[in-house]
């Protein structure tokens, strides 16, 4: 299938500035060379326009910048339903990881039971009244499954967009009190990095394989550079120690490409100020290309 990239450099969603220069650093690490190399037609169809924070108030400190993230989600939304409109397999590059209620807007038009696989060491799962910071791109889990504030659970004019037994969460390790809480009400999957220590990717991805493809008619990836260790990926804004290694997370990448489920693809919040020469932006590459089929031998 042809493959349509669009980069969307917010910043707004997230509590410094960076990751919106993610789109540049993941083009830099030659994205679109690795995907044609693998025999990919690949269109970029660059960049949304997102306004600059400096330019903007913030608003509710509980919803910062709401008003502008709203605007660029129902953009993105569009986007992403015309890229599905025409065929081909949408990948969104972040960008923060707000982002994501735009995408899944947009991808879940198409799919009336959409698998997603969370790959973060966060669960994104906060409202305006659980969250420490007010930064949304800590709530947009819980806005696609229809929790949060209206303006962004009713994204492109509908909720909730997925369901919470078609969701997992894989590398979680920073959970807020009112995350933990919407997990065990909504009895969403989370793989701990406890759970992967004791199981094993390779068992951790056979399940939730099972899970998001059960019942469901598309698997949605959207992957947070963070859920990697700090030590691999140092270019995210939100690190946590003791995450998922390089060789982990390919493994998983392979395993989904294997599966051959994926209708869609984000990789979200690289942040090159805070990177060493454009790491970070190289491993989200590295696992583009196992995502998409690449393989040693
Ligand atoms: N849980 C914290 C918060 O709500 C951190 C969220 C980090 N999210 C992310 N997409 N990096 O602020
Ligand atoms: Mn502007
Ligand atoms: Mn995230
Ligand atoms: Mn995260």
């Amino acid at each position: 299938q042809p493959i349509s990239i669009v980069g969307v450099p917010m910043d707004l969603g997230a509590g410094r500035r960076g990751v919106d220069m993610g789109p540049s650093a993941i083009r830099y690490a030659s994205v679109k060379e690795k995907l044609t190399g693998l025999g990919y037609q690949v269109e970029d169809r660059g960049n949304l326009h997102v306004p600059t924070p400096e330019s903007h108030e913030e608003g509710d400190q509980q919803l910062k910048y709401l008003r502008e993230i709203t605007t660029v989600s129902e953009q993105l939304a569009q986007e992403v339903s015309t890229i599905k409109d025409n065929g081909r397999f949408p990948l969104v590059l972040g960008g923060d990881h707000s982002i994501a209620i735009g995408s899944i807007a947009g991808l879940a038009k198409h799919h009336r039971q959409m698998g997603v696989i969370w790959f973060d060491a966060h669960g994104d799962l906060n409202t305006a009244e659980t969250s420490p910071s007010g930064n949304i791109h800590g709530m947009s889990l819980a806005a696609s499954l229809g929790f949060g504030h209206p303006d962004l659970v009713q994204c492109a004019g509908y909720a909730p967009k997925i369901k919470p037994e078609n969701v997992v969460i894989i590398g979680a390790r920073e959970l807020d009190p009112g995350e933990k809480e919407l997990i065990r009400k909504q009895g969403i999957r989370v793989f701990t990095m406890h759970d992967v220590d004791r199981m094993g990717m390779g068992a951790v991805m056979e399940e939730t394989l099972n899970i998001v493809t059960n019942g469901t008619d598309g698997v949605h990836l959207s992957l947070d550079l963070d859920g990697l260790d700090p030590n691999d990926c140092p270019g995210v804004g939100t690190p946590v120690a003791g995450g998922l290694t390089y060789r982990e997370s390919h493994l998983a990448m392979e395993m989904l490409a294997e599966a051959n489920v994926l209708t869609s693809a984000e990789f979200v919040e690289v942040n090159p100020i805070l990177d060493s020469s454009n790491r970070t932006a190289k491993v989200a590459v590295a696992l583009i290309g196992s995502v998409f089929g690449e393989k040693v031998l």
